[in-house]
């Protein structure tokens, strides 16, 4: 168990300034190869956005992350197939990619944090070392000795994120930043991203995790455009539902709007809806504790299979519960 950590500490995070103009994408055409994953997009990320990117596998989400990374990182030299990406001068973009980036493996978790600053600073002249940060991390003084190619995955990626909020951005691209993450790190990372004064985009399937750290949910649905999603993640799984239904019936769906629109239900309606919903997320929560844990422990088992097929069944009927419980939570949102 990683020592106790003092979110407030991380909240401190210093990140420079963002002007009016973060990303400012007109008319833009995303492609990946040949294939043209999305089209016409006319959209902007503004100054403390915050977002959450839903759509299946293989919409587009990366490519379109990606797409406006590439233009950020070549200061709009490099654009996407079609249309502009603007991006802002004061924009400070941190990007943590869903593949696991590549550290040195033989780098320690210390160096590799010190590779990246020193010290940080959390304001108000106060100061922290890279050894101390590790800590707040969770990641002890033993710990910090190990090399980065003997983490497991969820500390990796940990540590991924921990050198990235280090060099101060104003802009977070999250690419399923979830994956692999220990409860514990994921409540944490939840805590570090409710201070987060910057814009952020947050692609993740897990939809529990979205809510809790964005404002405002927009799809890409499969028929190139993104889509703002008033009601979030459960419009989202309606329409989804309602394609499936119309794909079976062979009717495509209405064209896309893609400018904001204005929420139908004031905030309140949905915190108190939320309120009722939360015992069935805190039991969704302990199917991820426990998901996350057969997950460790296949891959502590890699070799014996046996035991591997043994876990397995037990993740899936762990994914058969997860289903019902999001039903019956889709079904009370309903009502609530
Ligand atoms: N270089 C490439 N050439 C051809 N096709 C590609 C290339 N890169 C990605 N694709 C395809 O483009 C589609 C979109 O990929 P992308 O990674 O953006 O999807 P995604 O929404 O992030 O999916 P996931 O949820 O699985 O991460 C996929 O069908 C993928 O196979
Ligand atoms: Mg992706």
């Amino acid at each position: 168990m990683p020592p106790p950590r003092d979110s407030s500490e991380l909240m401190k995070f210093a990140s420079s300034r963002l002007g009016k103009t973060v990303f400012d994408l007109e008319d833009v055409t995303v492609q990946a190869g040949p294939k043209v994953l999305l089209k016409h997009v006319t959209w902007q990320l503004g100054p403390g956005d915050r977002i959450g990117l839903v759509g299946v596998n293989g919409a587009g989400k990366t490519s379109l992350l990606r797409a406006m990374a590439e233009a950020a990182r070549s200061e709009g030299e490099q654009q996407p197939a079609g249309g502009q990406v603007r991006v802002g001068r004061t924009v400070k973009l941190a990007y943590l990619s869903q593949e696991v980036a590549e550290l040195d493996p033989d780098w320690r978790v210390l160096e590799a944090v010190q590779r990246v600053r020193e010290r940080v600073d959390l304001g108000k002249g106060r100061e922290m070392t890279a050894g101390q940060l590790c800590e707040t991390f969770g990641f002890g003084k033993e710990k910090q000795w190990t090399p980065v190619g003997d983490l497991s995955g969820g500390e990796r990626r940990r540590l991924q994120l921990l050198r990235l909020l280090m060099d101060e951005p104003n802009v977070l691209f999250l690419d399923e930043p979830t994956n692999d993450l220990d409860i514990e790190t994921l409540t944490q990372l939840e805590d570090v991203l409710d201070g987060w004064p910057g814009s952020m985009i947050v692609i993740s399937h897990d939809r529990f995790f979205v809510e809790r750290t964005t404002d405002r949910v927009f799809a890409l649905l499969g028929d190139g455009a993104l889509r703002m999603l008033p009601r979030g993640i459960d419009e989202y799984l309606e329409r989804r539902q309602r394609m499936e239904e119309a794909a079976a019936a062979n009717s495509p769906a209405p064209a896309a709007r893609t400018a904001a629109e204005t929420p139908e239900k004031s905030a309140a309606d949905v915190r108190a809806a939320k309120k009722e919903l939360q015992k069935i997320e805190r039991q969704l929560d302990k199917v991820s504790e426990k998901e996350t844990k057969l997950h460790a422990q296949i891959a502590d088992n890699a070799t014996d299979f046996a035991k591997v097929a043994e876990l397995d069944a037990e993740l899936r009927a762990l994914a058969g519960q997860r289903d019902e419980l999001e039903l019956r939570w889709l079904e009370l949102a309903e009502d609530a």
